[in-house]
C-alpha cells in the first residue's frame, strides 16, 4: 500500500461523536484519502498549547455517516497517515446502571462487541492477531483522569462498554440482559474503532459521555435520538474542556504498550506515517 504522505503532521487525533463536529476555530483542512477510502469528513489539524492535533468529525460534518456506514479503516488510516499515535474518542453513550446518569463522562476499560457486518480488521492475509484484552492505552486514561481533576470535574473511571449495531436502540430486553451482564453503557460506534486503531499500533483512549438512561433501565419512555442529542449540546462545552486538557496530560511519545502491539504479529508492515 503505497501512498503520498501528506505534509501536514499531527501526533495527537481527536475523532468526535455525535454532536461533536469542530475542535478548533481556526484550523488547517487536509485533504486525505486512503487505500481503503475517504475518512468521515475533512481532517482539520490545529494546535493545543504548541502541540498539533489533527481532528476528524466520525460522523462526517453535520453527521451525514450513521455509525453503522462509517468507513472505520478510512478514518484511523487517515489519522495514521498523519502520524497520529495517539487517538482521544469521544463518544455518546447510554447508562446501564441507574447511578450513572445522563451528563456523567466515563472512561471505560472494557469493550463487548455486538455489532455485526462491520469490517474490523486491516489484516485479511495471513496470520494477524493483536492482543486485544486490554483495549485501551492506560496512559490516555490516566490523562482524562487527571484533566478531569484539574478541571474540578472528575470522570468515572472503568466499567464496560457494549457497542450496539444500530441504527435503532436496544429494546428493553436487550438492554436488561447488557445491565444484567454487568456492562455499564452502551454505544454504536466503539467498535470496531477501538481494534483498528490497535492495528495501527495507535493508543486510542475513550471519552464517554452519557447522553441518557437505556431503554432497559428506564421505566420511561426511555431513550429516544432527541433526547441524546440534547444532553450532548448541553455537555459539549464540558467534553472539549476535558479534551483540551487532556492533550495538554498525553505525553509527547507513546510511552506504553500500543505502539508495539504489532511487534512480533507483523514482520514489517508498511504502515503510513513511518515506522
Ligand atoms: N448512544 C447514545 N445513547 C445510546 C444508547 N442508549 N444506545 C446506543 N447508543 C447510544
Amino acid at each position: 500500500l503505497s501512498q503520498a504522505l501528506p505534509d501536514s503532521t499531527a501526533a495527537i487525533g481527536v475523532i468526535g461523536g455525535s454532536g461533536f463536529y469542530e475542535l478548533f476555530d481556526n484550523a488547517e483542512t487536509v485533504p486525505l484519502t486512503t487505500p481503503y477510502g475517504s475518512p468521515s469528513g475533512a481532517v482539520t489539524i490545529g494546535e493545543v498549547h504548541g502541540r498539533r492535533v489533527a481532528f476528524l468529525p466520525r460522523h462526517g460534518s453535520g453527521h451525514s455517516v450513521p455509525a453503522h456506514r462509517i468507513n472505520y479503516r478510512a478514518n484511523l488510516w487517515a489519522l495514521r497517515q498523519l502520524g497520529v499515535r495517539q487517538v482521544l474518542a469521544p463518544c455518546a453513550v447510554g447508562s446501564l446502571d441507574p447511578a450513572i446518569g445522563p451528563g456523567s463522562i466515563l472512561v471505560p476499560d472494557q469493550v463487548v462487541d455486538r455489532t455485526q457486518g462491520r469490517v474490523s480488521t486491516f489484516y485479511d492475509h495471513g496470520a494477524v492477531h493483536v492482543s486485544f484484552a486490554d483495549p485501551y492505552c492506560p496512559v490516555g486514561c490516566a490523562a482524562v483522569d487527571k484533566a478531569g481533576a484539574a478541571l474540578g470535574d472528575p470522570p468515572r473511571l472503568g466499567g464496560t462498554m457494549v457497542v450496539i449495531q444500530g441504527p435503532r436502540f436496544s429494546s428493553r430486553a436487550e438492554s436488561q440482559w447488557y445491565a444484567a451482564a454487568g456492562w455499564t453503557v452502551v454505544n454504536m460506534t466503539g467498535m470496531p474503532e477501538a481494534v483498528l486503531a490497535r492495528e495501527l499500533a495507535q493508543c486510542y483512549t475513550p471519552i464517554a459521555l452519557v447522553t441518557d438512561v437505556d431503554a432497559g433501565v428506564d421505566a420511561g419512555e426511555s431513550v429516544t435520538q432527541t433526547g441524546v442529542f440534547e444532553t450532548f449540546a448541553r455537555n459539549i462545552g464540558r467534553l472539549r474542556e476535558l479534551v483540551f486538557r487532556t492533550i495538554d496530560e498525553l505525553p509527547a511519545d507513546q510511552n506504553c504498550t500500543c505502539g508495539q502491539a504489532l511487534d512480533g504479529v507483523v514482520p514489517s508492515l508498511p504502515l503510513p506515517g513511518g515506522p
